[in-house]
């Protein structure tokens, strides 16, 4: 198939292309590298051995769109171009609103116009909220406590009507849960240009000396160890849920949302002690008050895709460290490291 992958130089667009690129399929990749580094394409490309079209262009930007659909004539399109800072999307929400719904509204009238009718979207768990109870199934309600979270849940709310609109359209809606990890390669990875926002990437960069010591965020939840519980997913296994997606949504029609996770959980603690373990090196934490907005713990029943894409998480938590080191280890300053 001809596939267009928005975002396709970012952490969880570069694993996907790898795969997709793997699976012989013809790609096009659209990227403003507002959070990325085009080196990770060409990474991908040497690591595949494979020729794939790049456009440098904004998902917003209609005539860019326009111009790419009648030059390369997707036949699906796997959606991953967004903002996803959850904090940032607090202070600036109209930016969040404008490049991840604005964004996907641009995308889908180019796609209109086009004949394309099959997208695969990049969505979160984050679209659930506060638990009501766990684990979480794709019949949870939706009540997401940001912006950020919020712009996935209009997406989805307009992918849906989308999809309802004629009785060609095709649209899976992954919810991912938290995607860490890195390419067995250890030549593609997750490479956050500022104090990283999230667990893994903090504690790869302690580990490799690049920051001093983690600070937990609150140890008095309701979990094993009182520090907050997530369903930590591999990059790749994440990624081969996208080639599992993209031949769902050539094959059926109307819309599914499923949960990419692997149903089960680890504290931030048990996190530290895996990475140590992977790393051999020690992670100095010190605990400090929760974070505003978290939730005691967050855990996917990913049994749907299990059922209806024929796909489930292979790795462990110890293989989601070890590549981690693998990838932070051998490139200490990310895609600047060349
Ligand atoms: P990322 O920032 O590494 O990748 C996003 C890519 O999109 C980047 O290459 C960025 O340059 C590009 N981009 C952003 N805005 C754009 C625009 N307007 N036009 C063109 N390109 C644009 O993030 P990621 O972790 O790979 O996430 C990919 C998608 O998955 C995002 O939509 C994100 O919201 C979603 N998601 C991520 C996580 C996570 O924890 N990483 C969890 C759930 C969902
Ligand atoms: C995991 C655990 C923290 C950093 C976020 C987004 C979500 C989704 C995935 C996009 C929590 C603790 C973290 C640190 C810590 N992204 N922590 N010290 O918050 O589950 O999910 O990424 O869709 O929308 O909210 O992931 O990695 O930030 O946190 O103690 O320096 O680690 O409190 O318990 P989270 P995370």
């Amino acid at each position: 198939m001809r596939i267009l992958i928005t975002g396709g130089a970012g952490y969880i667009g570069s694993h996907t292309l790898l795969e997709i690129l793997g699976e012989k399929h013809d790609v096009c990749v659209i990227d403003n590298y507002s959070n990325s580094s085009p080196v990770a394409l060409e990474r991908v490309a040497k690591l595949t051995n494979s020729n794939f079209v790049k456009v440098a262009a904004d998902v917003c930007d209609e005539r860019a769109l326009n111009n790419v659909f009648e030059d390369f004539k997707p036949e699906a399109v796997i959606h991953f171009a967004g903002l996803k800072a959850v904090g940032e999307s607090a202070a600036v929400p109209l930016k969040y609103y404008e490049h991840n719904v604005q964004g996907t509204i641009a995308l889908l009238k180019a796609m209109e116009a086009s004949g394309c009718d099959r997208i695969v979207f990049s969505s979160s768990a984050t679209v659930y909220g506060e638990p009501v109870y766990l684990p979480y199934d794709e019949d949870h309600p939706c009540a997401p406590t940001n912006p950020y979270g919020r712009t996935k849940y209009f997406v989805e709310e307009i992918l849906k009507d989308w999809a309802h609109s004629n009785d060609r359209n095709s649209v899976v809606l992954l919810r991912y849960f938290n995607p860490v990890g890195a390419h067995s390669s250890g030549r593609i990875g997750e490479d956050p240009d500022d104090i990283p926002n999230n667990l893994m990437p903090f504690v790869s960069q302690v580990a490799v000396g690049r920051r001093s010591k983690l600070q937990v965020f609150g140890n008095d939840y309701d979990t094993p160890d009182g520090t907050g519980l997530r369903d930590y997913i591999h990059v790749v296994d994440l990624a081969r849920a996208h080639v599992a997606a993209v031949d769902y949504v050539a094959k059926n029609r109307g819309v599914d949302a499923f949960n990419i996770g692997t149903g089960k959980g680890a504290t931030v603690l048990e996190v530290v002690k895996a990475f140590e373990a992977a790393s051999g090196r020690e992670i100095p934490y010190s605990f400090g008050p929760r974070r505003a907005g978290d939730i005691a713990a967050s855990i996917a029943d990913p049994a749907k895709a299990r059922k209806m894409l024929n796909w489930q998480a292979k790795h462990s938590l110890k293989d989601m460290c070890e590549s981690s080191w693998e990838w932070q280890s051998g490139n200490p300053n990310g895609y600047r490291s060349d």
